[in-house]
C-alpha cells in the first residue's frame, strides 16, 4: 500500500516513540566467566538454561563471536576498544598480588558513555587491575560498582588465598553471610534498577559475573537439576551455568517489570572458552581456556532486545571480536569513537546481519609465552605453542584422552570454513598463505606494546589492609 508523504512521516515518527529509537537504549552487557562453547542450551541440550535460550533463540545467536583466551585481556577488550597487545594485557591475568593494571591513558567505554548523558553502573568481577584506586571502576567510569577486583574468589566468603575481595563503591562490602555470589550479584542488579528512571535516564549496566568460574561451587539445587550427571565436578559446573541463568532472567524479568525492554539491548557473552580442568566443555571446538585455540576464542555469545534488532531467530556467523563491543555499542548510543581503535562498529551485522565490518583480527600476541595467532578471511595461522591444554575435551565421565602438549610446528595453518574444529594443519600445502599472513603478523606485531607483566609485591599482602585484597601499594 501506498502511503501519502504525510502519513509515512506521521507512521515513521509513531514507530519510532513505540521503539523508543529516539533515545539512546539502555545497554545491558553481561559477561559470564569460563563458560564453555558446550555449556549453553543452544550448543548442547543437556543444559538447562531456559532464560538465556530464550533470549538467544528470540535474539540473535553470535555463532563467530571472537575473545581472549583469559579473563583479563578480553575484559581490557570490552573496556577499551583496543587489543591487549596494545594496552600490555596480553600475557595472562591479574594476579591479586601483582601491581597490573589497564593504563589509565585509556578511556573506557562507561567514561565515554557517561559524557554523553549516560548513568553507568557494574557488578562484578572487574580483574583489570586495582594496586592503585585510579585503576579501579568507580574511577573508571563506573557510578557504582559493588562486587571483586580479582577473581577465583569464594562464592560465599568473597576470600581468594587470605584476603578477602568484595566491595561496595570503594568500601570493602559484606553481603549476608553464605548468599551464593549469582544471587548478590543479581540482587543487586536489580536495585539499580529501582534508582534510574526508564523513560528518562539512559542506563549502562556492566554486569561481570563470577559465574562459572573455579572454585566449582553451587547450592544444591542447582546441582541437583543434573543428578544424571555422574561426573561430580561437571554436575557441580553445570549446576553454576543454571544459577547463572536463573540470575539473568532474574534481571531481564525485572528490566521488563521496571520498563526498561521497550528500549533496552542486552549483550551476552563468555569472556574466554570454558576451562576444561574445572568442569567446563568446549566441543566439538578445539582446546579451551588459555589456549589460542577456537575452544580458547570463541565465545559462546547473543545480543537480544525486545525492539531494536531489524532481524532476530537466527544465527549469525560474521565475525566479530571483543574489542567491537566499545565502538558497537558507544555509536548505538549516539557517541563517537576515536579514530584509530582496534574495535569497529558492528551494529549493521548484529542488528540486520549485514556482512562483518571486519575480515581479520589478532587472537593475540604474546611476546612472553612466545605464541600469536590471526585470522585472514576463512584462515587462521597460529605461530608458537597454542597453550597446554590442546585436545577435544571430552564430555565426562569420559578421560581427557586428547590432552597433548605437542610439540607444534611453528606455524599452523587451519581452513576454519571447512574446518571449524582444527582438526587439520594445511600449512605445508598453503606456504602462500602463510607468507602473506605472516606479514599481517608482522605488520600488528610492529604496533605492540611489551607486557607489563610485573612480579608479585609483597606490599599487597592482604594483612596490610585489615585482611582485605585493597588498593593502595603501588
Ligand atoms: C539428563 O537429563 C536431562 C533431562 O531429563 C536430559 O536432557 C539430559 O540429556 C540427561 N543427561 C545425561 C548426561 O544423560
Ligand atoms: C555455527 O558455526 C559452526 C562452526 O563454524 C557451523 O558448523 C554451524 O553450522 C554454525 N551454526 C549455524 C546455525 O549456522
Ligand atoms: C597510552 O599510553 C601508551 C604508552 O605511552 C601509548 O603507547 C598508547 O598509545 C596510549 N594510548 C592512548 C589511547 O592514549
Ligand atoms: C555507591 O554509589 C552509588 C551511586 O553513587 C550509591 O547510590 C550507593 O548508595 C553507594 N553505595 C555505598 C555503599 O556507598
Ligand atoms: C531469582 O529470584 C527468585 C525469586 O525472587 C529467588 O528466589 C532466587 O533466589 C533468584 N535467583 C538468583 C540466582 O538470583
Amino acid at each position: 500500500m501506498e502511503m501519502s508523504r504525510p502519513l509515512l512521516v506521521i507512521a515513521v515518527l509513531a514507530h519510532l516513540v513505540v521503539m523508543g529509537a529516539a533515545k539512546p537504549p539502555h545497554i545491558i552487557f553481561i559477561v559470564a566467566d569460563d563458560l564453555g562453547w558446550n555449556d549453553v542450551g543452544w550448543n548442547n541440550n543437556q543444559m538447562f538454561t531456559p532464560n538465556l535460550d530464550k533470549m538467544a533463540s528470540e535474539g540473535v545467536i553470535l555463532n563467530s563471536s571472537y575473545i581472549q583466551p583469559v579473563c583479563t585481556p578480553s575484559r581490557n577488550c570490552f573496556m577499551t576498544g583496543y587489543y591487549p597487545f596494545h594496552t600490555g594485557l596480553q600475557h595472562g591475568t591479574i594476579h591479586p598480588n601483582h601491581p597490573g593494571f589497564m593504563p589509565s591513558n585509556f578511556t573506557t567505554l562507561p567514561q565515554k558513555l557517561k559524557e554523553i548523558g549516560y548513568t553507568t553502573h557494574m557488578v562484578g568481577k572487574w580483574h583489570l587491575g586495582f594496586c592503585n584506586w585510579k585503576y579501579t571502576p568507580t574511577f573508571r567510569g563506573f557510578d557504582s560498582f559493588m562486587g571483586f577486583f580479582s577473581g577465583a574468589e569464594d562464592y560465599n566468603t568473597h576470600i581468594r588465598d587470605n584476603g578477602y575481595d568484595f566491595w561496595f563503591n570503594q568500601s570493602v562490602h559484606h553481603p549476608p553471610e553464605g548468599e551464593y555470589s549469582a544471587n548478590v550479584i543479581s540482587a543487586r542488579a536489580i536495585e539499580i534498577l529501582d534508582t534510574v528512571d526508564p523513560v528518562n535516564e539512559q542506563l549502562y549496566l556492566y554486569l561481570p559475573f563470577q559465574s562459572v568460574h573455579a572454585p566449582l561451587e553451587v547450592p544444591e539445587r542447582y546441582e541437583s537439576i543434573y543428578a544424571n550427571i555422574s561426573t561430580k565436578s561437571r554436575r557441580t559446573y553445570c549446576g553454576m551455568v543454571s544459577a547463572l541463568d536463573e540470575a539473568v532472567g532474574n534481571i531481564t524479568d525485572a528490566l521488563r517489570d521496571r520498563g526498561f525492554m521497550d528500549n533496552a539491548l542486552i549483550v551476552f557473552t563468555t569472556d574466554n572458552g570454558g576451562a576444561t580442568w574445572a568442569g567446563a566443555n568446549n566441543l566439538p571446538l578445539r582446546g579451551g581456556k588459555t589456549t589460542l585455540w577456537e575452544g580458547g576464542t570463541r565465545g559462546a555469545a547473543f545480543v537480544y532486545s525486545d525492539y531494536l534488532l531489524q532481524k532476530t531467530g537466527y544465527t549469525n556467523n560474521e565475525m566479530i571480536h571483543a574489542v567491537d563491543w566499545f565502538p558497537t555499542l558507544l555509536t548505538l548510543a549516539g557517541g563517537n569513537p576515536d579514530a584509530g581503535m582496534d574495535g569497529v562498529n558492528q551494529w549493521p551485522t548484529v542488528s540486520s546481519g549485514a556482512p562483518s565490518a571486519r575480515s581479520e583480527f589478532v587472537y593475540n600476541i604474546d611476546e612472553i609465552a612466545k605464541n600469536a595467532a590471526i585470522r585472514v578471511g576463512q584462515y587462521k595461522l597460529i605461530e608458537g605453542s597454542p597453550g597446554i591444554f590442546n585436545g577435544w575435551t571430552p564430555l565426562p565421565p569420559l578421560a581427557d584422552s586428547a590432552l597433548s602438549n605437542g610439540p607444534f610446528p611453528e606455524h599452523q595453518l587451519f581452513d576454519l570454513q571447512v574446518d571449524p574444529t582444527e582438526h587439520h594443519d594445511i600449512a605445508s600445502d598453503h606456504p602462500d598463505v602463510v607468507s602473506k599472513m605472516l606479514g599481517r603478523l608482522s605488520f600488528h606485531k610492529a604496533t605492540s606494546v611489551p607486557a607489563n607483566n610485573p612480579p608479585a609485591d609483597p606490599a599487597s599482602d592482604p594483612n596490610n589492609f585489615g585482611g582485605n585484597w585493597s588498593p593502595g601499594w603501588c
